[in-house]
């Protein structure tokens, strides 16, 4: 029996004929359990064996298409010679898994590491949609780092009620304020649900689902045009078909995830995130992934690389279209070729060209949806990343999301020590805030939450609301959804429960924002912040058990990307032992 694919003889042995290359007890055992499937004999030949790491769960409505576009990949895998073999994952579905998402992205990531490596393939193509799988898939399939590529699987159709676009995530928050200043009837926006999700697909606002779809095409791990296609849209179908082909292509020519990822696609991820007014979850996110690649991107990278790029996408939660609209507009590429006087024009993509091969013709097909760099949506697209007495390690705040009339602004803290003392109290009418007040939310960082919720956007008081105030500064150490907007600051380091100054912060003390000077400062001494910290109880987890311990024992800050410590980097696919 072949060892290798005889178009190809140079290329050596394939990983998987570790497996099935071997005419003995152990080769038996790999290939005949195969067999019960029907597979003819020459399916274990030699020629590439490709995973499909299938993140599809009911319990996950975003990627609950994910059969379909599976058995579409599989047609292009076949087609190129090759095998494909599905396999699933743990699927992190944003809206029904508790305390958050994010709790279990490295979970989901380790699940991903071990069947990759622990599997006899060749590649892997990565199925992702909702927020946390692409970078949970994205970090799994770095540690390994065979030849990669990503399939999302596309927003859902625009979500429409009364007439109006309805985008998935910004008016969930935009409704519930309204009830709560009494603009809305509970009814109505109970009414709104079916009219907010009208067909298969993730948020299709530029939420962190979308953010990270444009990630993974600007990053070059995804076929050109990957980000906006619609999920039910006959053409991502094609493009899961082509990107099975390309995946036999690059086993092949063995293109691995380290070969196709240098620094210089990160930096362009980043500088496309500003443009798009992406999610400030791709920077905790993305960091997580340089880390298991071994590429040295900080957040004072962010800082520089979106300082100067301006927001050109005029999509909610920034602005006010959808994805379907983005897509209509001539999706990414379009945006791409806008900044062509700051991107890495040479970074190399997965289908063989360089990212201005793949966008230096894209055409934008509406200048309300997509704008030019010389007249851009908004000035300031890129992460603002900022650092002071408050944040030593960093906090985030984007600024396209925020009130102009804030980005500069002192205020008295009005502090919440845990999210359910913020819930208990925020329409208590005795509550001493009003909107020159910055709300400060400690302990729901990586360790505090656990997890790192998406509960940094905490809605304001309803006696500011029924003033008709609609922002104001909010601090935390939690992030928040993509989906949200507002004056927001986020990702705080260290946080809290880990004695971070956020600890520290107590009511009435007044702290300085100044966004285009990068600061945020408690106006207190630092004999009183180190009085305060000899003072402080410290953080106890109520965790004994399981993989919730193991989180909080050993979650890193949201500035080195919120990663478990033992998980940074990677160990490729050496499997040293047969199992039997
Ligand atoms: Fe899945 Fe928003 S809930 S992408």
């Amino acid at each position: 029996m072949s060892n290798q694919d005889p178009k190809d003889p140079n290329k050596g042995r394939r990983r998987s004929s570790d497996w099935y290359g071997k005419a003995d007890k152990d080769g038996f055992g790999h290939r005949s359990w195969m067999k019960n499937r029907g597979l003819p004999a020459d399916q274990f030949d030699g020629r590439p064996i490709i995973g499909i790491c299938n993140t599809w769960s009911e319990f996950n409505p975003c990627n609950a298409h994910f059969r379909d576009i599976a058995e579409r990949v599989k047609r292009g895998v076949y087609e190129a010679g090759g095998v494909p073999m599905e396999f699933p994952v743990f699927s992190n579905s944003e809206s029904q898994l508790r305390p958050t998402a994010m709790l279990y992205r490295n979970l989901a990531s380790m699940d991903v590491e071990e069947s990759i490596r622990g599997l006899p393939m060749d590649g892997v193509v990565l199925l992702v949609g909702c927020d946390k799988t692409t970078p949970a898939l994205m970090m799994g399939a770095a540690s390994c780092d065979l030849p990669t590529l990503v399939v999302s699987g596309g927003p859902m159709l625009n979500g429409r009620y009364k007439g109006q676009l309805m985008g998935s995530g910004t008016h969930t928050w935009k409704f519930s304020e309204m009830v709560k200043a009494g603009e809305m009837t509970l009814e109505e926006f109970m009414s709104a649900e079916q009219d907010n999700s009208r067909s298969a697909g993730h948020c299709m606002t530029m939420g962190t689902a979308s953010t990270m779809a444009s990630f993974a095409e600007s990053i070059g791990i995804a076929l050109h045009t990957n980000a906006a296609i619609p999920a039910v849209d006959s053409r991502r179908y094609v493009l899961a078909q082509l990107a099975g082909r390309r995946i036999v292509e690059m086993v092949r020519q063995d293109i691995k995830m380290s070969d196709l990822l240098k620094k210089e696609n990160f930096e362009n991820a980043i500088m496309v995130n500003g443009a798009i007014g992406g999610s400030t979850n791709a920077v905790v996110h993305m960091l997580a992934i340089a880390g298991r690649m071994g590429i040295n991107i900080t957040l004072d990278d962010w800082d520089r690389l979106g300082r100067d790029i301006p927001c050109l996408v005029n999509l909610m939660p920034s602005g006010e279209y959808l994805m379907e609209d983005f897509f209509y507009a001539g999706g990414l590429p379009a945006v791409i070729k806008e900044l062509q006087q700051w991107i890495n024009k040479d970074a190399m993509t997965a289908n063989g060209n360089t990212i201005w091969e793949n966008c230096q013709d894209a055409e934008c097909y509406s200048r309300d949806v997509i704008y030019s760099v010389n007249k851009p949506f908004k000035p300031n697209g890129g992460i603002a990343v900022l650092k002071g007495n408050l944040a030593p390690d960093g906090a985030i705040i984007k600024p396209s999301a925020a009130s102009p009339n804030l980005m500069v602004h002192r205020g008295r803290a009005v502090v919440f020590e845990s999210i359910e003392e913020y819930h208990s109290r925020i329409d208590d009418p005795e509550l001493d805030i009003d909107e020159t007040c910055i709300m400060v939310l400690k302990y729901c960082g990586p360790k505090g939450y656990p997890g790192m919720a998406e509960v940094g956007n905490m809605g304001l008081p309803s006696k500011v609301l029924k003033k008709g105030i609609t922002d104001m500064v909010r601090i935390s150490d939690a992030r928040m959804s993509g989906t949200a907007y507002g004056t927001v600051v986020l990702h705080t380091a260290p946080e809290a429960a880990a004695g971070g100054p956020l600890a520290f912060v107590e009511n009435g003390d007044f702290i300085e924002l100044d966004v285009p000077n990068r600061k945020l400062n408690l106006e207190i001494s630092d004999e009183e912040l180190a009085k305060r910290k000899a003072g402080w109880n410290g953080f106890s987890s109520p965790y004994e058990r399981g993989y919730t311990k193991i989180y909080v024992d050993h979650v890193n800050q949201a500035n080195q990307g919120a990663d478990l410590d033992f998980l940074v980097g990677k160990s490729g696919t050496p499997i040293l032992r047969e199992s039997h």
